[in-house]
């Protein structure tokens, strides 16, 4: 892990946890946690790793159902906050770690790794995933997710817009256009919120096939039990856009 892509989620930490509050973003809410839920099982009594934890919402959920939660993040800003947001009632414990190098924590420790929008940002995905398996005991799950590689506005790819509808104010999105899906580039894109504040500093992003990690997966000795590229669950013309073409991509992957 650089330094240089520690201090980007440092420079960004508040905004990133004002985006974030304490239950995630629509795209999370209505998208992608009820699959990354369905994915992790039950995890009352479990031993639960929230690998990047950011600001902690997920591990706070997750200790609420029952796991015993450890969140690891490389930023100082977000675990502080995670750590005031969480009542110590909980028993989650923050560490200061890098998923790229999780020494501190023991072999077989975790009955579940969760690793929720993280990877794409990161260089080492081989690394990541050797060590996710290095810390799960024996038939632990890995649940990791990712925007979609293939329909992923942070690179070079993005959805080509068509007027304004005078009804609603927003613009339809007419398709997505796909290019270079084949070059797996860093790419370097800025960040804004709903309310179109952008982020102090641009964020890396590490473009990668979808082969590229089925592969990595496979070679780091984890068997893939389940891919998905989830919908949203409400039906609202909001999501228009994210019901044509799928918005993230889930991994589940077990230690056999
Ligand atoms: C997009 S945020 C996701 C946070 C949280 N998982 C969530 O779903 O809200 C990515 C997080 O990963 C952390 N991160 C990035 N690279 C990391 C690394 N190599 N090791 C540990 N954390 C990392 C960032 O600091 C940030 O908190």
């Amino acid at each position: 892990m650089t330094d240089d892509l520690k201090e980007q989620w440092e420079a960004n930490a508040r905004v990133f946890a004002e985006l974030i509050g304490d239950r995630g973003t629509p795209h999370h809410r209505i998208i992608l946690n009820p699959c990354v839920e369905r994915l992790l099982g039950d995890v009352q009594g479990k031993t639960l790793l929230d690998a990047g934890c950011g600001e902690g919402y997920l591990s706070r959920y997750y200790a609420k159902m029952g796991a015993e939660v450890t969140g690891v993040d490389i930023s100082a800003g977000l675990l502080e906050r995670a750590e005031a947001l969480t009542n110590s009632s909980l028993g989650v414990s923050y560490r200061s770690g890098d998923i790229c190098s999780l020494d501190e924590l023991d072999d077989a420790r975790f009955d579940l790794v969760l690793c929720n929008l993280v990877l794409l940002n990161t260089p080492c995905l081989d690394e990541a995933l050797s060590e996710f398996r290095r810390i799960l005991r024996p038939s632990g799950i890995l649940v990791f997710s990712i925007v979609h590689p293939a329909f992923d506005f942070y690179g070079p790819g993005d959805w080509e817009m068509g007027e304004k509808d005078p009804n609603t104010g927003r613009r339809t999105g007419l398709f997505f256009r796909v290019d270079r899906y084949t070059e797996e580039l860093e790419y370097k894109r800025y960040w804004r919120t709903r309310e179109g504040e952008k982020f102090p500093e641009p964020f890396s992003f590490y473009h990668r096939t979808i082969s590229t990690y089925v592969k990595a997966i496979l070679e780091s000795g984890l068997r893939i039990v389940a891919l998905e590229e989830p919908l949203p669950s409400e039906d609202s013309e909001f999501f228009d856009r994210e019901r044509r073409v799928p918005f993230f991509m889930v991994f589940k992957a077990v230690k056999e």
